[in-house]
């Protein structure tokens, strides 16, 4: 695997692998792998011939009082994971790579996505993410890119900034890995304490009853996320939503043949984790 840590570096090696002509798969990530970023990485090789992966910690995505300082940084560990999967080259930029100047031009996502569920909770997040995202786009040239389904808002708003700007890239979504016991994998699971981690399937157990509920024919939604609020607060968590939306646009569904998802985050601690699931 290459390491570039400049984007000058990254363009001349695409350049040159596969004859000129590479079909180049980019899977931006934030680095402290496991194995949902590996197995997207996996995915990647068969969308195209150079999987390209990306380690930023993007602060423009960070509120004021978030976890940007104390966000786990794990480069070693991280390219000997890339290597093994079989990624051809990595970017890992510093800040004044990314950002010599302060970002003056931003991708501000349209409020009916932006203005909901974890855009609602972290204003400015999403504008954050689709800034770099569409800075790491213009920088590595790829024609697919793989982004997690856990992070669901954000997959729906790459898609939708690709197709309103007219990025020539294909967006493909990784399904969820999970433990054992059904807790989505995420970097920031490393935070939780061992009763955290014993407490923290909570989350995609209520999202699974809801689903089940759904699908028995209840369409008292609000109930349902009412009831799963109540379940996360009286078991010591901070629920910031638990919602039940339309899968194509996050909105309530408004027909009710849409196919749903259902969406939640909640605080356990200090630790701030999201789930979803497709109903
Ligand atoms: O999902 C992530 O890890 C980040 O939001 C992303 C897409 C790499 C942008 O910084």
């Amino acid at each position: 695997m290459h390491i570039h840590d400049t984007i000058a570096g990254l363009r001349a090696a695409l350049k040159v692998s596969h004859g000129g002509t590479p079909r180049i798969v980019l899977v931006p990530t934030m680095g402290n792998l496991h194995e949902g970023h590996i197995a997207l990485m996996r995915q990647a090789r068969e969308h195209g011939d150079t999987v390209v992966a990306t380690i930023f910690v993007n602060r423009l995505q960070f509120r004021p009082g978030e976890d940007f300082e104390k966000y786990p940084r794990t480069f070693q560990a991280d390219c000997d994971k890339l290597s093994a999967a079989g990624v051809d080259h990595l970017f890992a930029p510093d800040e004044a790579e990314m950002y010599p100047r302060p970002q003056g031009f931003h991708v501000v996502p349209p409020a009916e996505l932006d203005g909901t569920l974890d855009g609602e909770f972290r204003p400015g997040h999403f504008k954050g993410v689709a800034t770099v995202v569409m800075k790491l786009f213009q920088i590595a040239q790829p024609q697919v890119a793989l982004f997690g389904k856990k992070d669901y808002q954000q997959l729906m708003i790459i898609r939708n900034m690709v197709a309103d700007l007219n990025l020539p890239i294909a967006i493909v979504g990784g399904e969820t890995v999970r433990a054992e016991d059904g807790l989505a994998l995420s970097s920031r699971n490393g935070y939780l304490s061992a009763t955290e981690r014993a407490e923290a399937p909570r989350l995609n157990r209520l999202l699974r009853e809801i689903v089940a509920a759904l699908r028995t024919g209840n369409r008292d939604h609000a109930g349902l996320e009412n009831k799963a609020v109540a379940g996360l607060a009286s078991a010591g968590w901070q629920p910031d939503y638990v919602a039940i939306r339309a899968q194509v646009d996050l909105q309530r569904p408004t027909k009710d043949d849409a196919p749903l998802v259902v969406l939640a985050a909640a605080r356990l601690g200090s630790t701030r984790l999201i789930d979803n699931i497709e109903a």
